[in-house]
């Protein structure tokens, strides 16, 4: 938890707005409305509240400002999808230019390619014409039509591209690394002195964007994911002694793991990067997993991709980090595979273990209703976030509400699965694996099948 203190949610503006809004709104929202940051009271903890502040820590609200910094019939706005592939980024770009287009009259809207290196000339990325045309039918695919990259660019090199288009918007869609990216965007523009404003949605599978309870493509992910783990379910119950294995993706974040378990009911251990395990010693994993079996005669084990990552002795091969700046991560699934396998081989127990790796899966189909929903909106209040001259921020989700978030706040952040939170808990309720799998915690019955598991 972060410093309440250190906490700077107020948003910039590229300038007065002075330009009456063409969108016709039923009720326009103003910047004094806001929804607060911690809407909890436990005086036992220090949940990041600003108690005592006069004023407490809040976000400002999304939605139509009755005036506008730009003025839409001269205005050119350019959209960029950045990082991995998500669920929805199509509905976000869909949204952004029929809103740009059909409730503020916008009509020069450009597509730039393969996400931040699309505004550098060296590419040779030709940017796209974005009309209602063109965007008519994306929302039923997956993928982005603009295409992304990983990996930051020249903000100088990109400011010379928006300048040369004569752009007085950019929206990027993208996570964490975008997020950087256009913060270092930011900077360079406001180094020159020019009227431009970058304004951010939101995307990642992983749901790990501080300062926004949802981000898009996490529903999606989590619905295939859970489908996988059914898949493993009926695998390891196909079985004597069947275990099915099931490897998700999750770096550094295990909100795709615990949900999706919580959405299928069928596992019964769940392993995260948040929370430590062991595998041998007394209250290691492996000896509980015997006993699951023992039991019960089968088990579904699902582990985030960024999980155990201890269990690795030595370096990994090849580049330390990828173009974003993430750690490479080594292979847990085939590592838990082969342990699993070794011990019960020890322990001279029959057994049949299916290994599932849905991998790119998850992220590269087509958006649930709930996420094209959820997309739509954000692509929606980020047209109303740039025409009001905002800038430096991303539409979050919060309380309820959109919000506008500062980048700065969200880059400085991180947003992790709380291990002693109501989520993790309600995981370990509904796989009925031990609370701790660390042998800090051991049972002393376990101890005899441990000593095999060194
Ligand atoms: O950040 C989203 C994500 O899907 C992670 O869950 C995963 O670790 C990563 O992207 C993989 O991305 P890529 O292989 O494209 O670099």
């Amino acid at each position: 938890m972060p410093d309440p203190d250190s906490l700077d949610f107020s948003v910039r503006c590229v300038g007065p707005r002075k330009v009456q809004s063409p969108y016709k709104a039923a009720r326009y929202v103003s910047d004094e409305e806001r929804t607060l940051y911690q809407t909890i009271i436990d005086p036992s903890r220090q949940l990041g509240c600003r108690c005592d502040a006069d004023a407490p820590l809040s976000f400002e609200l999304a939605g139509p400002r009755e005036h506008i910094y730009f003025d839409p019939a001269k205005m050119r706005c350019g959209l960029v999808t950045c990082g991995g592939l998500c669920p929805g980024l199509n509905d976000v770009i869909r949204a952004v230019v029929l809103q740009l287009y059909y409730h503020y009259g916008v009509r020069n809207i450009y597509g730039f390619q393969y996400g931040f290196e699309g505004l550098v000339p060296d590419y040779g990325h030709q940017a796209i014409t974005l009309d209602p045309q063109a965007v008519s039918d994306i929302h039923r695919r997956g993928g982005s039509i603009l295409g992304s990259s990983r990996g930051p660019q020249s903000p100088e090199a990109m400011v010379d591209a928006l300048e040369r288009l004569n752009l007085q918007v950019l929206f990027c869609i993208g996570g964490d690394g975008t997020f950087r990216g256009a913060l270092a965007l930011c900077r360079e523009i406001e180094k020159r002195n020019l009227k431009i404003g970058v304004v951010a949605v939101p995307k990642t599978i992983d749901n790990d964007i501080p300062y926004t309870a949802r981000t898009f493509g996490f529903d999606t992910a989590c619905s295939i994911a859970a489908e996988a783990i059914k898949g493993a379910h009926a695998e390891a119950t196909g079985a004597y002694n069947g275990v099915g294995l099931l490897k998700l993706m999750g770096r550094h974040a295990g909100f795709i793991a615990a949900h999706a378990a919580l959405a299928s009911r069928d596992a019964n251990f769940v392993m995260v990067p948040e929370v430590d395990f062991e595998l041998g010693g007394a209250n290691g994993f492996l000896p509980h997993l015997l006993h699951r079996l023992q039991n019960r005669r089968h088990a579904v084990v699902v582990v985030a991709e960024g999980a155990g990552q201890h269990l690795f002795s030595g370096d990994s091969d090849g580049d330390a980090t990828d173009a974003s700046g993430n750690a490479r991560l080594q292979d847990i699934g085939l590592l838990m595979k082969d342990r699993i396998s070794e011990y019960l081989r020890l322990m001279e127990v029959p057994f049949t273990l299916k290994y599932i790796d849905p991998s790119y899966l998850i992220r590269s189909a087509p958006a649930t209703a709930s996420d094209s929903l959820f997309a739509g909106i954000l692509g929606q209040m980020a047209v109303h976030a740039a025409l009001a001259g905002k800038t430096g921020v991303f539409v979050g989700f919060w309380n309820d509400r959109f919000t506008h978030v500062p980048l700065a706040a969200a880059v400085a952040g991180e947003k992790r699965l709380d291990p002693q939170g109501n989520r993790w808990q309600s995981v370990i309720e509904c796989t009925g694996q031990p609370a701790c799998l660390v042998n800090q915690c051991a049972d002393p019955a376990l101890a005899d099948e441990a000593d095999l598991a060194n």
